[in-house]
């Protein structure tokens, strides 16, 4: 059975069967189809299309076809062009010729447009979960140090001190965002195409804003032509999508580098790490490696549909096919991805002494030139003197903070025994309290924010 053919005096090639049956990947929207005609056979009930006991037989053989997939037993067969022709086929299989009546007024355009949209919004509600659990991994990571000390870098430079938990904090506000983006996303796809027909919109007076409520859909489209090949929302899911594999290389990047023996700060899990065939010693990061490879597809899953979507002429072109592998693929890889890397933060070990050993003296030197500030002297002055005592300690070949305050007076009379102070990791940390900062009472502060975003907008 085809849903289409009665003008046609030849079957289909089986070679362009091949180029354009989808069954074999959106047979995965199988659920939200018939979700959709169980919804839609009530509105034609609804509109006197067909009686209240027709769209009954349908819907109970609708959900028959439904238990069959969901049991596996669903039986493809050659035809089944799609998941529409395929549920429509078996369908009037089971109810006889009723089942016929199911798609008076619709069209597939208006139908894989639901589809799709239905299944998005199920998507994006599992990732969003996801993420979630690995912001929770990462509250966990950081809380027992928000005192420890490690090396920031700008550039990849050793720039000033900061506390662990201050880096590890930093990526929970990235995929803070990227949550705010997956649900402002659902609001531009929680808009219902179906009863716009192929493309004119539907001759039957068929109540659509009771098939949003059904549905669940928020609005309902409001031109026939554009709810047929909108797909915005799928580029929007993309970008989103992107975006957190976007961040969660730049963490898989950090780890990676920071498991290296050369840095040492961290330790993956034996189970979250993998050997060498080959050399014994080593305990590679591929977890991270794929991480930070998996974003490249991402991306290229974004890319993709965007190129599909920007020649085409108004309305539905059959392009518009190309835009479920790369949402199936991009949700498959996050899915796949983003519990690995919430468990590598959940058996993460830092190790303090090695981030404490790392920290290096000339880390200091813009609290040298803070002090300087706070006996009066401008700070663009201050930041010289400061560069002098950087250059003095390395021609004497001592560290910054063995300059003596006599060696310090000569750069600047305003140096006294109170500069002392200033050489200690810790202090230079516990100064930086304004709110988001590296400072313990911040660092505090900020998780608890954290904690509070979890509660009211995770
Ligand atoms: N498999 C098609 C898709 O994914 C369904 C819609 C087909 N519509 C059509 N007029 N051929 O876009």
């Amino acid at each position: 059975m085809s849903l289409w053919g009665g003008a046609f005096n030849e079957p289909s090639d089986a070679d362009l069967r091949a180029l354009q049956d989808s069954i074999g990947f959106d047979k995965r929207m199988y659920a939200v189809d018939i979700e959709g005609s169980v919804a839609y056979a009530a509105a034609l009930s609804l509109a006197g299309v067909i009686t209240d006991e027709e769209a009954a037989q349908i819907i109970n053989g609708l959900e028959a076809v439904k238990a069959e997939f969901d049991e596996g037993r669903f039986q493809l067969q050659v035809g089944d062009e799609d998941i529409h022709t395929a549920v429509e086929r078996r369908l009037t299989e089971l109810v006889g010729a009723v089942g016929g009546k199911l798609h008076t007024g619709r069209s597939r355009n208006d139908q894989v447009a639901t589809d799709l949209r239905l299944w998005t919004i199920d998507a994006l509600h599992q990732i969003d979960s996801l993420v979630g659990a690995l912001q929770e991994a990462l509250i966990a990571a950081s809380e027992p140090h928000v005192e420890t000390l490690m090396p920031g870098y700008t550039h990849l430079q050793p720039a000033q001190p900061i506390t662990a938990a201050h880096w590890l904090m930093s990526f929970f506000w990235m995929f803070a965002r990227d949550r705010a983006r997956l649900s402002d996303t659902q609001s531009r796809t929680e808009v219902l195409p179906l009863g716009s027909g192929a493309l004119a919109g539907s001759p039957f007076a068929i109540n659509r804003e009771f098939l949003a409520g059904q549905l669940g859909f928020e609005f309902v489209s409001e031109n026939s032509l554009d709810a047929v090949s909108d797909r915005d929302y799928v580029a929007e899911a993309l970008f989103a999508f992107s975006l957190i594999g976007v961040h969660l290389s730049r963490l898989a990047e950090d780890l990676i580098l920071y498991s290296n023996p050369a840095f040492g700060y961290i330790t993956l899990n034996d189970r979250y790490s993998t050997g060498s065939s080959l050399m014994p010693q080593k305990r590679n990061p591929d977890p991270m490696e794929l991480a930070r490879g998996k974003a490249g597809r991402l991306i290229g899953n974004l890319t993709g549909l965007l190129t599909t979507l920007k020649g085409l002429p108004t309305s539905y072109n059959k392009d518009l096919q190309e835009d479920k592998e790369p949402l199936f693929d991009a949700v498959d890889t996050l899915t796949l991805i983003l519990p690995v890397i919430t468990a590598v933060l959940r058996t993460l070990k830092l190790n303090p002494d090695r981030m404490r050993a790392a920290l290096d003296e000339s880390m200091l030197a813009t609290d040298l030139a803070d002090y300087l500030v706070s006996k009066g002297i401008p700070f663009r002055e201050a930041h010289h003197i400061s560069g002098r005592a950087v250059r003095l300690a390395s021609e004497k070949g001592v560290t910054l903070t063995r300059l003596s305050v006599d060696d310090l007076h000569s750069l600047s009379d305003r140096f006294g025994h109170d500069v002392e102070a200033v050489f200690d990791f810790a202090a230079s940390v516990a100064r930086r309290r304004a709110q988001g900062g590296t400072a313990p009472d911040a660092v505090r502060e900020q998780i608890a924010r954290a904690r509070d975003w979890l509660a009211n907008e995770g």
